[in-house]
């Protein structure tokens, strides 16, 4: 069966860099073989976690929107690839509301302690992020919470894509190495053949 590859855009600006980055690895991956999904996470309807612990008793969200269609995605993928600009140094707000949520499986794992998988599934993930200032640092911000994100999602973070000095809708267009890595990094994500990294891949366009 086609390994499953699950693309999240979490910019606002539709067809933005990062996104557009994103299509890249998602195209990498459909030529290693897999069944590719894209996901516009603006297209949804998400809140942010509203800190009641309804999740401490029952592990899962009490919240009634779109995060439980977007959830079953993720579990449902074996590779996750998640884009997102960097926006004040971090992920953009949408990412950032998604993450939020998922202290129902932060709960589910370290409290309850009821993997999501049982047996463990060989699931993997990346990360793309463009920012449009010089700065490098900023992009370590992005990829704690990221890590963090992955974790608890039972998935191992294999990776990250940041490319710096982009800003304009489309500006990535005119960086082909961005794109040639993006490509790599989907198709790479992709292979049934590799296996992990013994290190997560740093990528760094700077
Ligand atoms: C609200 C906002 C905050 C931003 N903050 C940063 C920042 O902290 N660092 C940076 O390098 N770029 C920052 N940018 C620039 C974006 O990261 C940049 O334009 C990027 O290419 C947008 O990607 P997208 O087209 O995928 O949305 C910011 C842009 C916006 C709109």
């Amino acid at each position: 069966m086609a390994v499953k590859v699950l693309g999240i855009s979490t910019s606002p600006r539709r067809e933005g860099n990062s996104d557009l980055l994103l299509r890249k690895a998602l195209g990498g991956a459909q030529q290693a073989g897999a069944a590719t999904e894209h996901l516009r996470l603006c297209d949804y309807r998400i809140e942010g976690c509203h800190e009641c612990y309804d999740c401490s008793q029952t592990g899962d969200c009490s919240t009634r929107d779109d995060y439980q269609a977007i959830l079953d995605k993720m579990l449902d993928a074996d590779r996750l690839v998640f884009a997102t600009p960097v926006f004040f140094m971090t992920v953009s707000a949408q990412a950032k509301l998604l993450i939020d949520r998922g202290q129902c499986l932060w709960v589910r794992q370290t409290v309850l302690r009821r993997p999501l998988f049982e047996p463990k599934h060989d699931r993997r993930g990346v990360l793309i992020a463009v920012g449009g200032s010089r700065s490098q640092r900023q992009f370590d911000c992005v990829r704690q919470p990221i890590q963090g994100f992955f974790k608890y999602l039972e998935v191992e973070y294999a990776g990250s894509l940041c490319v710096n000095q982009v800003d304009e809708k489309g500006a990535i267009l005119k960086r082909p190495d961005a794109l040639d890595e993006a490509f790599r990094l989907g198709r790479m994500l992709a292979s049934t053949e590799m296996g992990l990294p013994q290190r997560p891949l740093k990528i760094e366009l700077f």
